[in-house]
């Protein structure tokens, strides 16, 4: 099929190459001229794992073009797919709300291995019109730019039908949902701390009842992103408006919040005195394998850093150039053991792989004190401390 992509932004852009590797002919627009440009020259302005590829692949078969003229696009597709913040109200088009689920970092996998596709509809045509456009999906007829044609067995992908307003209604359930299941495991950490308990234990009992689940559980600086907080938010506010009591999300948020204090009382408790000291930030991005930094726990980490007077230098394999763009001050170093070189403690704020394979014996040797304070808990206490290291994590001796 034809098909219109309106904003060129991080759902547009997934959604646009997607629906193109899964064999449909997709023209993207966006109002940003200079973000078209560059597509139109084959570069990609996010990182998102597989998506340069998939764009270049549909870029050669000839199946995405790009163009800052909106209406050029939109005259295009038989089915138009709005991926911007406000959706226009026009009443010559069927409209239907067609919820995403992806995560920034594994969105294109996300795309092409759904648990569930929602399509939020008015009329029976628009749901055969989505699942027409969907069906390389649901039959798993596609080309898995992934999994190079070695998918794992998943489970049928349910195709739901619902009204818009459920479809809504079901986006901001299910962040809203998450960002709580994660504010519960860091109450639980919090706890732990105080009773003696061990939160991995904790959760992971927890997480084995098929009734609650082991995902959405890991404690530490807590959830950042465009996505959470801005969902929870919105569903706090769309709540009080329509008079429903949503007091736990108030509580999601709250403890949220605090998580960036509970990490300053461990960096107290470490380095007494921040002021003058040489502080390493390990990771920016607010989540692993995404450039993303909107609203990652980091970037309030190294404002207060740097408020209370620390010099700060800073890793992170995709994260640098943006986060540098909002600190100038910032020590930035491409190598993680250069980040750590004379540094009186270790931060460690997003999990990437790489920091979970750091050799700490080096990266002790370098630094000027043996100080790491954990935001998630990827080193384990013991081997921490048998390398000579003061350590601190989230809700483990
Ligand atoms: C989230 C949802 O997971 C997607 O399903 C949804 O489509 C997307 O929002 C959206 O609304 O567009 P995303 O924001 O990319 O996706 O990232 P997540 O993987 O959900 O992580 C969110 C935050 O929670 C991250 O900062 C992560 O570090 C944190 N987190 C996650 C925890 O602190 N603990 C956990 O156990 C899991």
């Amino acid at each position: 099929m034809r098909l219109s992509v309106i904003g060129c932004g991080y759902v547009g852009l997934v959604t646009g190459a997607c629906l193109a590797e899964a064999g449909h002919e997709v023209v993207c627009t966006d109002i940003d001229r200079e973000r078209i440009a560059k597509l139109n020259g084959g570069g990609v302005p996010i990182y998102e794992q597989h998506l340069d590829q998939i764009l270049m692949s549909a870029r050669k078969a000839g199946r995405i073009s790009y163009t800052a003229d909106a209406g050029e696009a939109i005259r295009a597709g038989d089915a138009i797919f709005i991926c911007v913040g406000t959706p226009p109200k026009d009443l010559k088009f069927r409209v239907a709300s067609n919820p995403e689920f992806l995560r920034e970092g594994t969105a294109v996998g996300d795309f092409f291995h759904p648990d569930r596709i929602v399509v939020g509809v008015e009329d029976a045509s628009s749901a055969a019109e989505l699942r027409e456009i969907y069906r390389p999906i649901l039959e798993r007829s596609f080309q898995c730019p992934v999994h190079n044609g070695t998918c794992p067995p998943g489970q049928k992908v349910e195709f739901l039908v619902t009204t818009i307003s459920s479809a809504e209604l079901i986006k901001h359930a299910a962040n809203s949902f998450l960002a709580l299941k994660i504010s519960y495991a860091n109450v639980i950490a919090d706890l732990c701390e105080k009773i003696g308990a061990n939160v991995e234990e904790v959760t992971h009992a927890m997480g084995l009842d098929p009734r609650i689940g082991g995902k959405f559980l890991n404690a530490g600086l807590g959830y950042g992103g465009f996505c959470f907080p801005k969902d929870v938010q919105a569903f706090i506010h769309l709540s009080a408006k329509v008079g429903v009591d949503f007091d736990m999300l108030k509580a999601t948020e709250r403890v949220n919040k605090l998580r960036i204090d509970r990490f300053f009382e461990k960096i107290h408790q470490a380095l007494w005195v921040v002021k003058g000291k040489h502080v390493a930030v390990l990771g920016l991005a607010f989540k692993p394998n995404t450039d993303d930094i909107r609203f990652a726990p980091a970037l309030e980490v190294i404002k207060r850093l740097l408020e209370e007077g620390a010099v700060v230098s800073a890793t992170d394999p995709e994260a640098m150039p943006r986060t540098k763009a909002l600190f100038p001050q910032l020590n930035c170093h491409e190598d993680p053991y250069n980040a750590l070189r004379d540094a009186d403690a270790a931060l460690i704020c997003t999990e990437w792989d790489v920091f979970k394979s750091l050799d700490w014996g080096r990266a002790g040797n370098l630094m000027a004190r043996r100080l790491v304070i954990d935001g998630r808990n990827i080193c384990t206490p013991q081997g921490m401390r048998e390398l000579g290291f003061e350590y601190y994590s989230f809700g483990r001796e």
